[in-house]
């Protein structure tokens, strides 16, 4: 949602405050902001835009001094202003916070502060942790007494920074990822290690409940009773400094290309994690497959492999829903939750309601040191790099491939495991994205797309239609083939475009029917096959595959088409309008 970053650091720390906002960005881009200790002084800048735009204007990377805190944000309480951008300064200006997450009760707690005396600026929730905590280091003098003062007035999920004015930085973490840094010019605490990637691999976890207190002598943490917490250092995985576009125009376009090979690392599970997820799957009586957006369509398809070729029955389940969902958890109960980020509130919560109930938990998580990641029973890492551009792409396929080697290890090899196939497909595929970018010209205008599919191919078209919708803004809808007839076909004519996924295998034949019905009734179609066909206004070629495999492939052209029609609709395919790339709130 919104990205928080501190660094108490022995050089300027504004530039490294804004290199680390820019690189987690992805979370949050309505609005950034920095407060800098100068002397006794705090500094402001913020802005609406994203941070490169209020760097421009406003030289946030210019100010002097050592300690400083920055944020970018996606806003929830309070429109998208200068005045809610963060940081927050407290009522007397000795203190100023960044935060992430919603203060559910700020609406009394600022009641009562007004009635205090202590005055607001803005219309977020998060300005009253900064008066909340001017007001206990008042009464105090202590910031650890007033920390845990702070933490237990506040309800709801949060990771705050506040920066004193004798240069120390306190961070409180709950239910919001918090991950300090050790760099050699200091420390930074920050909501991603991307905050500080490239810089230091050296990190410490701030856990649930959590706070510290970071000044130029060191890091002391504290739980939110005040004792406290020893801590150890970790090494974070050398991947994450590699987080530059290459040669590419834009993330997206990057972490497309970059598929060929991120599918090959995703299919290699160690020898011990197979034999743990299948002992686990195994033993489970019911197994539930769990995800948001994209990583539900990968658990819808994956739950269909599952079922297809292998003994265990998997339940796909919305995480969004899963606390409305008639789900039977117990000790024999294995969730798969599914998420790139491994912070998405949603598949938190319904994973943390399974293993309240004993449920084991196996995640396939991107972010090895999200909160997901550490709270599973086993997790396996999607190893795709950092996906930056907000609409997932490299992690979709990531999290199939994943369980195609689950299913061929379970199976016995009814599943193929050598990927080798897909990725020479996929990069096939890309070779003639010059052919994309030209439908995707001539598709510009359109202002609805059905996509269709059938049997697995479904699920490809519903992550086919939520790629078009994020990147280009268009509005496309995904329905099984079949169900055309009973109803949407009412919707269709010659301004509508429909693209049908369509390879040779059992569901040929059906669709082709589908294809011709949306034809004649003067819908311009698009097929996606590996055979072509009259009835296709345009035909996208897929390569010929074993065709279990398929879904791996025809999910591409999708990408690189609504990444091709976002450019050619002047949309920001790295950034889409109103999203962020983790939805860490509810
Ligand atoms: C779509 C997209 C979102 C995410 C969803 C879950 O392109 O990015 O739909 O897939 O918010 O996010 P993760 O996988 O991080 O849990």
């Amino acid at each position: 949602m919104c990205s928080i970053i501190g660094f108490v650091s022995s050089k300027q720390a504004s530039p490294s405050i804004v290199q680390g906002l820019r690189r987690m960005e992805y979370r949050g881009y309505d609005s950034a902001g920095i407060a800098v200790l100068e002397g006794k002084k705090i500094h402001v800048r913020k802005g609406v835009g994203k941070v490169a735009e209020v760097n421009n204007m406003l030289g946030m990377d210019e100010l002097p001094g050592y300690v400083a805190v920055g944020h970018t944000r996606w806003a929830t309480h309070g429109g998208v202003t200068e005045k809610n951008a963060h940081p927050h300064l407290s009522s007397s200006g000795k203190l100023a916070i960044v935060h992430n997450g919603i203060v559910d009760n700020y609406r009394v707690l600022k009641e009562s502060l007004l009635k205090e005396g202590f005055s607001f600026r803005s219309e977020t929730d998060s300005e009253v942790i900064a008066n909340l905590l001017e007001k206990a280091f008042a009464e105090t003098r202590s910031i650890e007494e007033s920390m845990m003062r702070v933490v237990t007035q506040i309800d709801g999920k949060y990771a705050f920074v506040a920066i004193f004015d004798d240069g120390t930085l306190a961070a409180a973490r709950f239910h919001e990822p918090l991950i300090i840094g050790i760099g050699e010019n200091g420390y930074y605490v920050a909501s991603d290690v991307l905050g500080f990637a490239g810089v230091t691999d050296k990190v410490v976890y701030v856990d649930n409940g959590e706070f510290a207190a970071i000044d130029s002598e060191g890091i002391s943490i504290f739980d939110f009773q005040g004792n406290p917490v020893p801590h150890g250092v970790t090494r974070v995985a050398e991947e994450f400094g590699v987080i530059g576009k290459g040669k590419y125009v834009h993330f997206t376009l990057k972490e497309i290309f970059e598929q060929p090979q991120t599918i090959a690392m995703a299919a290699k599970l160690t020898e011990s994690e197979l034999k743990e997820v299948s002992r686990l799957l195994t033993e489970a009586s019911r197994v539930y497959v769990l995800g948001c957006g994209t990583s539900y369509h990968a658990a819808l398809l994956g739950c269909r492999l599952l079922s297809e070729y292998t003994q265990v029955n998997a339940t796909p389940v919305l995480a969004s829903e899963a606390k409305f969902f008639p789900t039977k958890y117990d000790s024999k109960t294995v969730l798969i939750a599914l998420s790139q980020s491994g912070e998405t509130a949603d598949v938190l919560e319904a994973v943390e309601i399974g293993l309240e109930k004993g449920a084991k938990v196996v995640s396939l998580v991107n972010v090895a040191t999200s909160t997901l990641a550490r709270i599973s029973t086993l997790s396996i890492g999607l190893r795709c790099g950092p996906e930056i551009g907000v609409a997932a792409t490299k992690s979709f396929t990531s999290q199939l491939a994943t369980f195609y080697a689950i299913a061929s290890h379970l199976s016995g090899g009814r599943v193929p495991s050598d990927l080798g196939g897909v990725s020479k497909g996929i990069s096939e595929l890309l070779v003639k994205q010059t052919h994309l970018r030209e439908v995707a010209r001539r598709m510009k205008g359109a202002s609805d797309i059905y996509v269709l599919g059938t049997g697995p191919h479904y699920c490809v078209a519903l992550e086919g239609a939520l790629k078009i919708k994020e990147l280009a803004y268009v509005h496309a809808e995904a329905l099984p083939g079949g169900e055309l007839k009973h109803g949407p076909l009412a919707l269709l004519d010659p301004s509508v475009y429909v693209i049908v996924v369509n390879p040779t295998d059992a569901t040929y034949v059906d669709m082709l029917a589908s294809a011709h019905e949306a034809k004649s009734r003067g819908a311009k179609i698009i097929g996606i096959s590996d055979k072509p066909s009259d009835v296709y206004d345009e035909w996208v070629g897929l390569p010929k595959l074993d065709p279990s495999l398929l879904p791996l492939v025809e999910v591409v052209p999708f990408q690189a088409l609504a990444y091709y029609l976002a450019v050619e609709r002047n949309a920001d395919p790295d950034y889409p309008r109103n999203l962020a790339k983790s939805v860490t709130v509810k």
